[in-house]
């Protein structure tokens, strides 16, 4: 799986202000960098002698069982990267039995990607709206299409200091036209007891995503969250946020296995996928890589980029002795120094 040359091709197809929109961050972007560099602070530490012949990389998502750790991230815009945008996605998905996060904000209608699912769970994220019905009749109707659990994204109390985005007048325009301002459209008071309110009239279970530090956590979970999503938005939001990887183990503690937590930002290797769950995630979620491939290739795009890191997982997994998901564990990484990749 080469990430960079396929990032370069789908950079050749798209215009220059929609590529600055997907690869950019906030700022100065020091977190952006950070997030990829920070994998390669942590070292594994390998097992051998422990017949590797067969790899079993599946696992549970609240309960749901899934083809794969590596699940992909919500992301607004995809009807911009390929004609069937996130249908094309979530196919890929479905046919890998790999999680699709359907992204609600800047994209087409989750009903046309729930339907599909084929049997793969999905998950969809809303942002909470300042008109909250809004939000409650998405949460309600997604449990009827389908949706297993509902990630609420916590870290866009405003918008992001994007400044690519600002020089290119970007705007988040719909399939149909109408332009949507997040700073505008969402709600920007929310605190904890939100998230308790939501969970009572949820159907199915609430994620919070956003979440980097392990008190914050605690209160999620306390309020009723089945688990969190620790990312700091691919760098696009607080630019000088912590690297995820670097907060991951705080969030593991504090969370106590009262929920599942989940890490995004930077992940390009099945070798990161074990550091992450060796550091205590249930799995993984990957965002630009599956833009590349569905601007590169729409749905075969998205489905290539999901084999690659599965043939890196097992790869990664075999190298390191481990046989199944549960058996990677705390002992296999260790904080190294940064001396490149
Ligand atoms: C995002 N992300 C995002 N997150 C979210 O909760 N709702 C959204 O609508 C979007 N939209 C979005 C668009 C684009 C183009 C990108 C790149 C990202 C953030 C995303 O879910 C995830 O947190 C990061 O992308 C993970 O980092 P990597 O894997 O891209 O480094
Ligand atoms: C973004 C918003 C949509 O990151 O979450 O572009």
């Amino acid at each position: 799986m080469d990430l960079p040359d396929l990032e370069a091709e789908a950079r050749e197809k798209i215009e220059a202000t929609f590529y600055d929109y997907i690869a950019g961050g906030a700022e100065d972007e020091g977190t952006l960098a950070d997030n990829e560099t920070s994998w390669s602070r942590w070292r594994l530490r390998p097992k051998v002698l422990r017949d590797v012949r067969t790899i079993d990389t599946s696992t549970t998502l609240l309960g749901e069982t899934v083809s794969s750790p590596v699940a992909i991230a919500p992301m607004a815009m995809q009807h911009k990267a390929s004609e069937a945008g996130p249908v094309a996605t979530a196919s890929a998905a479905a046919k890998a039995k790999a999680l699709f996060c359907m992204g609600l904000f800047g994209a087409g209608s989750a009903g046309d990607v729930a339907a599909v699912a084929k049997g793969t769970p999905q998950w969809l994220q809303v942002y909470v709206m300042a008109d909250r019905e809004r939000s409650v009749e998405a949460i309600a109707r997604s449990a009827e299409q389908g949706y297993k659990a509902v990630v609420i994204t916590v870290d866009v109390a405003r918008q992001g200091n994007r400044r690519r985005d600002a020089r290119n007048r970007w705007s988040f325009q719909q399939s149909d036209g109408q332009v949507e301002d997040p700073n505008e459209l969402f709600d920007h008071a929310l605190t904890f007891s939100d998230i308790a309110w939501f969970v009572e009239r949820s159907p199915i279970p609430i994620v919070v995503k956003g979440v980097m530090r392990g008190d914050d956590a605690r209160a999620c979970i306390d309020s009723g969250a089945s688990g969190v999503v620790v990312s700091n938005h691919g760098g696009r939001q607080l630019d000088g946020a912590e690297a995820t990887s670097d907060a991951l183990p705080d969030v593991v503690d504090a969370v106590a296995g009262r929920g599942e937590v989940y890490v995004d930002g930077g992940i390009r290797r099945g070798q990161h996928v074990v550091k992450a769950l060796a550091l205590g995630a249930q799995a993984v979620f990957v965002g630009r890589p599956f833009m590349w491939g569905l601007v590169v290739a729409d749905q075969k795009g998205v489905e290539g980029v999901l084999h690659g890191f599965q043939d890196e997982v097992e790869r990664a997994m075999a190298l390191c002795g481990v046989r199944s998901i549960g058996e990677i564990d705390r002992s296999l990484v260790v904080a190294g120094s940064l001396s490149g990749r």
